[in-house]
Parts: C-alpha cells; sequence; structure tokens
C-alpha cells in the first residue's frame, strides 16, 4: 500500500536542508521502487505568512492522514515580535502536542571521520553514542497558568508551570527502558528532584516503572550534575532519559560532543506510531540561502524515518552508511570543516550521499 510522507520544510535553512532528504526520497522512490507519497505542508512562519497561523488546520489534516512527517525546522527574527500564540515556535509545540508525540529520541553518535571536529579530546568522544529519550509534550513548556502579567508595585512578573502527572512519567521511562534494552542496558533519568517536586514524582515513577525491568541497569543524576558530566566523561551514558526543558538544553549540549549540530537527527514518536522527524538544529536564519548548511541531520532524520514508521531497517542503515561514507571520502560542509577536507555545499553534500547510497544498493 502506498504510503504518504508529509513534508514540511518550515523556515531559515529549513527548505534547503529538506531539499537534500528528497534526494534521497527520490532515489528510493524511483530507484528502489519505493511505494511513498510525498505530500507537502505548512508549519511555522511560512504557514503564518500564507495563512496567518503557525500550525494551519490543513497541516494538521495532512499530517493525520500521514505515515510519517519529516520536518525542516521553524522560526527565525521575522517573527519574534509577533503576537506570543502566533510565533512559529508555538506552531511546533502544537503538532507535537496535538499529534501526541511525547517521546523525543535524540541520538548523539560520533561518526569517527568527525573525532577532530569536536571541541572535546578525541579520546574522550571516540566511539560516543548515547540516547536521549526527552519528554515532549509535557513540563513546562505545556504547565498551566503561564504568561506575563503585572504586579500591585507595577512591575510585571513572567511565570510557567512545571507539571507531571505520573502517566506521562510513566510512559516516557517505558519508552526509556524499551530503546535501552536494544542498546547497552543503561538508563540514567536526570532531574532535579532536590529542588523541585515535580521531578521529584519523576524519580519516584521512574523507580516503579524500573521494576519491570530488572534487566536494566538504573542510575538517578541531577541535571547539573548530568551537564558536567556530559562534557566530562560523556562515554559513561548509553540512555538518557528526561524531561521537556532538561532534554532540550542536554541533548544541544551533547551534539557538539559529535562536532556539529548540524549531525543530529530526531525522531519525535507517539504511541500510536505515529511519527514526526526533524534535525534537533534550529532554523540558523543567519545562514539561511547560502547554500552552506549541514543536510546530514536531516538525511540521518529521514533514515530514523524509515527505521521507526515504515519498518525499513535495511535502507536506513544503507543511508547511515552512505552518509558516513561521504564523510570518508572527504565531503565537509562548512560546520564541520577542517584542514585537507573537501569544504562543500549543502546541495553538493546532499548529492554526494545519493551518489554514495547508489553505490551502496547496487
Ligand atoms: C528543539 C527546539 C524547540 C524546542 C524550539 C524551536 C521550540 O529548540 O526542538 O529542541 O525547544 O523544543
Ligand atoms: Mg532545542
Amino acid at each position: 500500500m502506498t504510503k504518504k510522507i508529509l513534508i514540511l520544510p518550515g523556515d531559515g535553512i529549513g527548505p534547503e536542508i529538506i531539499a537534500q532528504a528528497e534526494k534521497v526520497l527520490a532515489f528510493l522512490i524511483n530507484e528502489r521502487g519505493f511505494d511513498l507519497k510525498l505530500d507537502h505542508g505548512l508549519l511555522g512562519g511560512c504557514a503564518l505568512d500564507a495563512v496567518g497561523a503557525p500550525f494551519p488546520d490543513e497541516t494538521l489534516k495532512k499530517a493525520k492522514s500521514s505515515a510519517a512527517i519529516l520536518l525542516g525546522a521553524v522560526g527565525g527574527p521575522k517573527w519574534e515580535s509577533v503576537e506570543r500564540s502566533l510565533r512559529p515556535e508555538r506552531g511546533l509545540l502544537a503538532i507535537r502536542s496535538n499529534l501526541q508525540l511525547y517521546a523525543n529520541l535524540r541520538p548523539a553518535v560520533l561518526f569517527p571521520q568527525l573525532a577532530m571536529a569536536s571541541t572535546l579530546k578525541e579520546e574522550v568522544v571516540s566511539n560516543l553514542d548515547i540516547m536521549f529519550v526527552r519528554e515532549l509534550t509535557g513540563g513546562i513548556y505545556f504547565g498551566e497558568p503561564r504568561g506575563i502579567r503585572m504586579l500591585d508595585d507595577g512591575q510585571r512578573q513572567g511565570f510557567n508551570t512545571l507539571v507531571y502527572s505520573e502517566s506521562e512519567i510513566e510512559r516516557i521511562a517505558r519508552t526509556a527502558f524499551e530503546v535501552a534494552s536494544k542498546r547497552q542496558g543503561r538508563v540514567c533519568s536526570v532531574d532535579k528532584a532536590n529542588v523541585l517536586e515535580a521531578t521529584e514524582l519523576w524519580r519516584e515513577v521512574v523507580n516503579s516503572v524500573a521494576k519491570d525491568y530488572p534487566d536494566i541497569e538504573l542510575q538517578h543524576m541531577y541535571v547539573d550534575n548530568a551537564a558536567m558530566q556530559l562534557v566530562r566523561a560523556p562515554k559513561q551514558f548509553d540512555v538518557i532519559v528526561t524531561t521537556n526543558m532538561f532534554g532540550d538544553i542536554l541533548s544541544d549540549l551533547a551534539s557538539m560532543l559529535t562536532g556539529s549540530i548540524g549531525m543530529l537527527p530526531s525522531a519525535s514518536l507517539a504511541n500510536d506510531g505515529n511519527g514526526m522527524y526533524e534535525p534537533s538544529h534550529g532554523s540558523a536564519p543567519d545562514i539561511a540561502g547560502q547554500n552552506i548548511a549541514n543536510p546530514l541531520a536531516t538525511i540521518l532524520s529521514l533514515s530514523m524515518l524509515l527505521r521507526y514508521s515504515l519498518c525499513e531497517v535495511e535502507i536506513a542503515e544503507q543511508i547511515e552508511r552512505a552518509v558516513s561514507r561521504v564523510l570518508s571520502e572527504g565531503f565537509r560542509t562548512k560546520d564541520i570543516h577542517s584542514d585537507g577536507m573537501n569544504c562543500v555545499g549543502t546541495n553538493e553534500m546532499g548529492d554526494a550521499v545519493v551518489k554514495a547510497l547508489a553505490s551502496i544498493v547496487n
């Protein structure tokens, strides 16, 4: 049966990097006979400009009838001053929440060819392979009440609410344990249970879910210590499970261990198999339209889409091998470039991956 993939290029570098993933998709459809139909939609600032909402109903309808979604990135300075509820980021949060994409998997894997590009010493990061499991539809990102209010003394006060219910914690903990059971079998749950009640409960619930997974080794770590340990000795981690905001911060931190945030894909999954796939990086408006953005995180996100939503594990692995091959051949976008390497643009990198893939699958 034909499977539909919804493509949301978004803003900034989004369209350029998505175009490279679409080259890979075109190859799969035209050269390998994959029965896929590509649909396109609007999300973020481009949607606001075109139809007046960052997450149009039309996009929700398309999303619901798709097997999976591939997203570029949203946001940019152009929309910073629009009313809060209409900002591009709100569109992203709304689609995550609407589709209940609560489990955000963010692998931080170092390609050995890029060990030099990391800001940390090679021996600290070599063979790095961490899987972040970030809670994505709850916590302080969504808690009510929220806002900016006027106090009696005439000054304004900003406020947000960190909330987690037991069921929200339980389901993300289960995801982490399941993921760990297919890896090294170790979960580190990151919280701030010494200060925040919401994460005191987090720790309690993670401990009770752990009873169902006797073979998984569970450790708890406060978020400040986790940030330090990620830079000091990142290889101690296998799976890190954490809240929405801590996961946002720590996954950016970990991306630099791998050389560039331009290398990190992500999958946001719901219970019903629905999934949205996007690079972990943002829309990088400062370099948009210059053909210098790194498309590899987006291409690797497509590989995650094929693996998790379409169960096409073989081609997913072949795409990962193609990325590895272009790195071995010396292709580098500006963000991962080093002396002696072949500095290429976004387009050329996309072409190189398709060429490598063609020689791997044939
Ligand atoms: C991310 C991004 C988003 C987030 C922004 C754009 C809303 O930083 O996916 O990590 O904070 O979740
Ligand atoms: Mg982020």
